[in-house]
């Protein structure tokens, strides 16, 4: 493998996974909170920064027209070219590009608005991705951050699922994800690189209607097996014990998110 797994299964994404992210990665209305911080009005340049597939990028984008314009920048090929097909679609004025980061490539002082949704937890550097997100930014503009942090995960699928569930959130986190507990550590990260007036809110909305089920079985589950502490019976079994759980209502998914938002002073 090239990279780390947490960068490489970024960088290679098979169909079915492209297909899982489009329904993960959906905007929602209920996703509203993530961005309000952002204070978007229009004419704003505004910088996602891990787009992924894009359909947060096009909601920002919509929010900053008419006038406005929104880059997207991600590490993944077909995400970039997925989001510039789709950009036919909307009329609202985008860009996307593809590098990983950090460095971002932009020059200093950009973006009127940095944000940066649910990818610090992926990077080599997450310190070093917020540094970057505060350098391109313009004086006064508004930097947020949302992220999730893994060790306050809450699933509850009975208790004869526990062991299990345990050693399968273990694994998965031991490969796929860098930093974990991003989440908890946005505050003083923002505050670190300069960032002022940092605000943090965290939201905890429970899943138990199994709307998680998409990620369970594209990302973690998939993590945990190639993971090779968890087997693929044991992984498959894990599933079935998932969705017995969500047929029976008794399926509870909390994956809490801070919202972290800081701005960047003004020139001296
Ligand atoms: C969970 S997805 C979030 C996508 C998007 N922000 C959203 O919420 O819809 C994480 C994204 O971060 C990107 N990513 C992860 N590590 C990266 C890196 N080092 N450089 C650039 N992009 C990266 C991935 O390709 C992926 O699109």
């Amino acid at each position: 493998m090239a990279e780390a797994y947490y960068k490489q299964h970024w960088i290679e994404i098979e169909p079915e996974r492209h297909a899982a992210y489009d329904q993960i990665l959906a905007f929602h209305p209920a996703m509203d909170p993530l961005i309000r911080p952002l204070d978007l009005s229009p004419g704003q340049r505004v910088l996602d920064v891990g787009s992924g597939p894009g359909h947060t990028t096009f909601e920002l984008a919509r929010r900053v027209s008419p006038g406005g314009r929104v880059t997207g920048v991600d590490i993944n090929a077909e995400f970039i070219a997925r989001s510039k097909a789709r950009a036919r679609e909307h009329a609202v004025t985008t860009e996307f590009v593809q590098a990983g980061f950090p460095p971002l490539p932009f020059p200093d002082a950009s973006f009127d608005r940095v944000f940066c949704k649910n990818v610090l937890e992926y990077v080599d550097s997450a310190v070093d991705t917020v540094a970057e997100m505060a350098r391109v930014a313009a004086p006064g503009a508004t930097v947020v951050a949302t992220d999730s942090d893994w060790d306050m995960l809450a699933l509850d699928i009975g208790e004869e699922g526990r062991e299990l569930s345990d050693r399968v959130l273990t694994a998965a986190k031991s490969i796929a994800i860098k930093e974990p507990r991003i989440g908890r550590r946005l505050r003083g990260i923002f505050t670190k690189v300069g960032l002022t007036e940092v605000k943090t809110e965290v939201l905890a909305g429970a899943d138990v209607v199994g709307r998680s089920l998409p990620m369970l079985t594209a990302s973690l589950a998939r993590y945990a097996r190639d993971s090779g502490l968890v087997g693929a019976e044991e992984t498959a079994r894990w599933l079935k014990m998932v969705e017995a759980a969500i047929g029976a209502r008794t399926f509870l998914f909390v994956l809490p998110q801070f919202v972290v938002r800081g701005m960047k002073k003004m020139s001296p």
